[in-house]
């Protein structure tokens, strides 16, 4: 799959994730088959204002990992004053930012009070606006920006669900950007409600660029389904990649999408502490990864005692 200039090894990207997609993590799931990555959201207005904390997010140390920097604006005039801090600082890894992604999507309500995230998706002037300055800046940056896109839910609320808010923004992306993400469910949807596949069908009817499907997939067979009922060029992967690194080795049918062993647990927590020592990763993110890792112990030996009927210790020994 191209997006822009980007050739992307396979359909499978990793989504920005808060206190989860760091340089480490970033690294871990490239090699374990993700074709792109993403840092966590970034809040424009942080940048403007020059917030030390919001830059240390833009964590790019890694120049063979593909990876975007996904902001999070109120307006044009915000975006750009923010790409301007990023293509010129005199930090040498924002040299490594290969993407720009804008979220549209994030249902916190300290977003949504200030009008920006999902709160937008129905104001499509002020979009077309904010998309096309995207646009425009991608042509005359300096830094090697080979995609820009943007990330949007099917609306605020139900309401905007059904009125297909996200329809005509088909139309304004086509225009300016080089792919679509579409998240297929509303801003007051929990992730464990069931993401609406079929608006992704819809979207996909209109795209003349590629479109990136969202929303619960994990296996090779959710894979195989989202692409035969919507047609979608790609798919973002989220809470698949927190429970298992592995998900993009099964979603390209490589393998097992869960891990094999305790070694290859072992083995990528290793992989990913030293990377995060060497990066000087925050402790919140650390922190997260050990405990995410535990996790894929516990459902590793809860999995392998199922398989044998026999606890996994006693088993080996
Ligand atoms: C811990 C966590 C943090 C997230 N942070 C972001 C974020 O920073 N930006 C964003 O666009 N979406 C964020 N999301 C949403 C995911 O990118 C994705 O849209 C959502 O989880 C649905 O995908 P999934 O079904 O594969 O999990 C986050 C999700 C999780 C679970």
């Amino acid at each position: 799959m191209k997006l822009g200039s980007l050739e992307l090894s396979s359909p499978f990207i990793l989504a920005p994730m808060e206190s989860v997609s760091d340089c480490a993590y970033r690294r871990v799931c490239w090699d374990r088959g993700a074709s792109l990555t993403w840092t966590e959201m970034i809040r424009a207005r942080g940048l403007t204002r020059n917030n030390k904390s919001t830059f240390d997010l833009i964590d790019t140390f890694d120049p063979e990992v593909l990876t975007g920097v996904q902001l999070m604006v109120t307006n044009e005039k915000e975006l750009i004053e923010a790409l301007g801090k990023l293509e010129g600082s005199t930090q040498a890894h924002f040299k490594n930012i290969r993407a720009i992604d804008l979220n549209f999507g994030c249902p916190s309500p300290e977003i949504i009070r200030i009008g920006a995230g999902p709160a937008l998706l129905k104001r499509k002037g002020k979009l077309e606006t904010i998309f096309r300055a995207l646009g425009e800046w991608k042509k005359s940056t300096t830094l090697p920006i080979g995609a820009v896109g943007v990330k949007i839910r099917l609306g605020l609320n139900r309401v905007e669900q059904e009125q297909k808010v996200y329809l005509p923004l088909v139309e304004l992306a086509n225009e300016h950007v080089d792919y679509l993400v579409i998240h297929a469910r509303h801003a007051r949807q929990g992730s464990s409600e069931k993401p609406t596949w079929s608006a992704i069908a819809e979207a996909k009817q209109r795209a003349r660029i590629p479109l990136i499907g969202n929303g619960d997939i994990v296996t090779r067979e959710d894979w195989e389904r989202l692409s035969r009922e919507t047609g979608a060029d790609g798919a973002l992967i989220a809470r698949g990649a927190i429970r298992s690194p592995w998900v993009f080795r099964g979603l390209k049918g490589l393998g097992s999408g869960t891990p094999t062993s305790m070694e290859e647990i072992d083995a990528a927590e290793t992989q990913y502490l030293s990377l995060a020592t060497q990066y000087a990763t925050k402790p919140k993110f650390l922190e997260w990864h050990r405990e995410g890792f535990n996790r894929m112990r516990a459902r590793f030996k809860g999995e392998a005692e199922k398989d044998s009927g026999v606890p996994a210790n006693e088993h080996m020994s």
